[in-house]
């Protein structure tokens, strides 16, 4: 892997694990994005935070579709990675320090439309449906900036406005700086960073820093009605720790994989797979381990109770989880500094409710 300039580890770093499995496309997360942070004038367009329908959904249009063919595809060696990253494709042809794609105003102009629908055209009621267009499987992915170890966005900046904090990774632009070259906007392979027409400058998430300086979870990852979420600080795998829910889950148990790995910016958000989908297409999304990490998930909701606790922990508390601890039939979590913050059963209980509901004088019917 090449990077075109020396960048330091930082102290800690902003990481998160999505469990693929648990979203439901609700946009929740989008919209508590959206009303704190791009409200405004010449944010119409943006959303920081989105949740696109995959195979067929994407924001902006085709982004990775776009770039995986930009690198050639890129191709994998077992679990290594023998294709080119952006960084090297772009050394390979002898110009910009990463390459990427810029996306036309109208290919952000729709996110989700269409997304889910299974036909391409209305279903009249009663209609019986032989074939379908493409096979009958989807999934949600919530997607943020990756806060990456390797910015693509950072390395295209002519006027280094983008820079990445030391005490947390969290990548950001600096207003005062950026000039609107948009190269920022190309350099992204996630399309994460975004040009502002009204102000001439470009803006992305911003890690909800100043909650992360307080020791609290992101405005989308606290919103997460699916619970899909657990925000934390990432090690090195040679540094994992295993009581870090986020070391455990990427590096020791490897359920959680880098969404395009391919691209070689190591980005920060991990995702559990779908279970689903078939793994062909998993592969080229979150590489070749992906196998491994679907059969793990399958395996952990049947007998492993460490990982059963540790994925009902995601989304429990407003703080930032940095460690977890287990009893019989208990997972608690804890803040930095050592304080008790979560606490949920492995196994939620169940609740079987009568059909007759005596005071409403009702029947309730399950009918799924
Ligand atoms: Fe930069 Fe894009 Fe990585 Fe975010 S996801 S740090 S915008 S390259
Ligand atoms: Fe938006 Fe904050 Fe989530 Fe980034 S971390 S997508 S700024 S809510
Ligand atoms: Fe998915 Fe959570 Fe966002 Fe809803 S709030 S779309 S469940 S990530
Ligand atoms: Fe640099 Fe992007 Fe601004 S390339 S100057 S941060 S628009």
């Amino acid at each position: 892997m090449e990077y075109p300039y020396e960048v330091p580890r930082p102290e800690k770093q902003f990481a998160a694990v999505f469990d693929t499995n648990k979203c439901i496309a609700c946009q929740t997360c989008t919209v508590a994005c959206k009303n704190t942070w791009t409200a405004g004038r010449g944010q119409e367009y943006m959303f920081w935070n989105n949740v696109e329908t995959k195979p067929f959904g994407s924001y902006p249009l085709a982004w990775d579709f776009k770039l995986l063919q930009k690198i050639g595809g890129g191709s994998w060696r077992g679990n290594v990675y023998t294709g080119k990253t952006i960084f090297e494709k772009a050394r390979e042809e002898g110009h910009e320090n990463a390459v990427g794609i810029f996306p036309e105003l109208e290919d952000w102009a729709y996110p989700n439309i269409g997304e889910d629908e299974i036909f391409g055209g209305e279903v009249e009621q009663g209609m019986h449906i032989n074939s379908l267009p493409h096979m009958m499987w989807f999934y949600y992915l919530a997607r943020i900036c990756n806060h990456c170890t390797y910015p693509g966005c950072a390395s295209r900046c002519p006027r280094k406005a983008i820079y990445k904090r030391q005490e947390d990774g969290i990548v950001l632009i600096d207003q005062k700086r950026c000039h609107g070259y948009k190269q920022c906007n190309e350099g992204c392979p996630y399309k994460k960073a975004m040009f502002n027409a009204h102000t001439g400058r470009s803006e992305k998430c911003l890690g909800c820093y100043p909650k992360v300086e307080k020791g609290l979870t992101t405005q989308c990852m606290e919103a997460c009605i699916g619970k899909i979420r657990m925000q934390g600080w990432l090690n090195t795998p040679e540094n994992a720790e295993e009581d870090n829910p986020l070391d455990y889950l990427v590096h020791v148990r490897k359920l959680a994989l880098p969404l395009y790995p391919q691209f070689g910016t190591e980005p920060n958000i991990y995702y559990i797979p779908p279970i689903n989908v078939p793994v062909p297409f998993l592969k080229q999304m979150f590489g070749p381990r992906v196998e491994k990490a679907v059969l793990n998930y399958r395996e952990a909701l049947r007998h492993d109770k460490v990982l059963q606790g540790l994925i009902t922990l995601f989304g429990s508390s407003p703080q930032i989880i940095s460690r977890f601890k287990m009893n019989n039939d208990k997972t608690y979590g804890y803040n930095d500094k050592g304080t008790q913050v979560a606490t949920v059963p492995i196994q939620e209980p169940k609740h079987i409710r009568k059909p007759f509901d005596k005071n409403l004088e009702v029947y309730r019917t399950d009918i799924t």
